[in-house]
């Protein structure tokens, strides 16, 4: 496997195979890879004649007093992990080659990036949209795979490929969980052992609301004060930031509606959580909106 630590680099190593007619599948990461990540690996590798996996804590995503300086790092592991799965390179660029000195330039999705999680972090979605282009502009894959645990993350870069005629096929794939139903996160190392415990009741109120608004019990206007409800009940945590119901596509709050996407975000001390369901209400008998 490569291990290849510059945009330049990158490029010569894309280029090539590309002009060798190979199709390349692109994981981004920002590294400590868990089995979320892995199951994205294996379907690029599945799909794709090679499968590049880059690492790179972005800072252009964090804001002031997140937890860049504290995001865990593990290189030597991640690079063993891949290797198992028979990636063919991971691309681990530093910091100035990515944003040398005077980089100016910034992607901004807007309508999207200001909602649900971009209310908390200022930022953010312009960050991961600027390095997530940049990286496709290294890389030069057929194939691009985000997990969508990341829901919002995953609506914007769609939008971003398709406003900038990327020829670049964005897949999302399903969000891989723990045995207790918490949604497996780089971010969860930073909990204690209570708060690990706590955070497995954000998926159960969820799914608690889903399974109610699908059998008819709770009407799709109801979701938000039930969540609220629920998750302010949990020891653990200390804010929620938003649980409702959202449009997909458009990431608005909703009351009704054949798809409804159930999401929250909330804090326990210093670590944020997110969590969301895809509820097709269409299949579902007995619904009130
Ligand atoms: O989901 C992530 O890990 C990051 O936001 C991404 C897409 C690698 C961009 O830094």
């Amino acid at each position: 496997m490569e291990i290849i630590g510059s945009m330049s680099a990158m490029q010569r190593f894309s280029k090539a195979l590309r002009l060798s007619g190979k199709t390349i599948g692109f994981v981004p990461t920002m590294g400590a890879l868990h089995e979320g990540h892995l199951s994205i690996v294996r379907e690029s590798v599945k799909a794709n004649d090679i499968t590049i996996v880059s690492i790179f804590v972005n800072p252009a995503q964090f804001s002031e007093g997140e937890d860049f300086n504290r995001y865990p790092r593990d290189y030597d592991n991640d690079i063993k992990k891949l290797g198992g799965l028979l990636a063919d390179a991971v691309f681990i660029p530093t910091v100035d080659s990515v944003y040398p000195d005077g980089y100016k330039t910034y992607v901004e999705v807007r309508g999207l990036s200001d909602k649900l999680c971009g209310q908390f972090r200022l930022g953010h979605f312009s960050g991961v949209a600027t390095v997530v282009l940049k990286l496709f502009n290294a890389v030069m894959p057929v194939r691009a795979y985000f997990g969508l645990k990341d829901y919002q993350q995953c609506v914007v870069l769609k939008k971003m490929s398709a406003d900038l005629n990327l020829d670049i096929e964005i897949v999302l794939c399903p969000t891989v969980r723990e045995p207790d139903g918490l949604a497996m996160s780089s971010r969860n190392a930073y909990l204690s052992a209570e708060e690990r415990l706590d955070a497995a009741l954000i998926y159960k109120a969820l799914k608690e609301a889903e399974l109610a608004v699908k059998d008819g019990s709770l009407k799709v206007r109801a979701i938000a004060p039930r969540l609220r409800e629920t998750l302010s009940g949990v020891k653990s945590i200390t804010e929620i930031q938003y649980a409702s119901a959202y449009d997909p596509d458009t990431l608005d709050e909703i009351t009704g509606g054949a798809r409804v996407l159930i999401a929250a975000a909330v804090k326990m001390g210093g670590t944020r959580l997110i969590d969301n369901i895809m509820v097709d209400l269409q299949a579902a008998e007995g619904v009130v909106c």
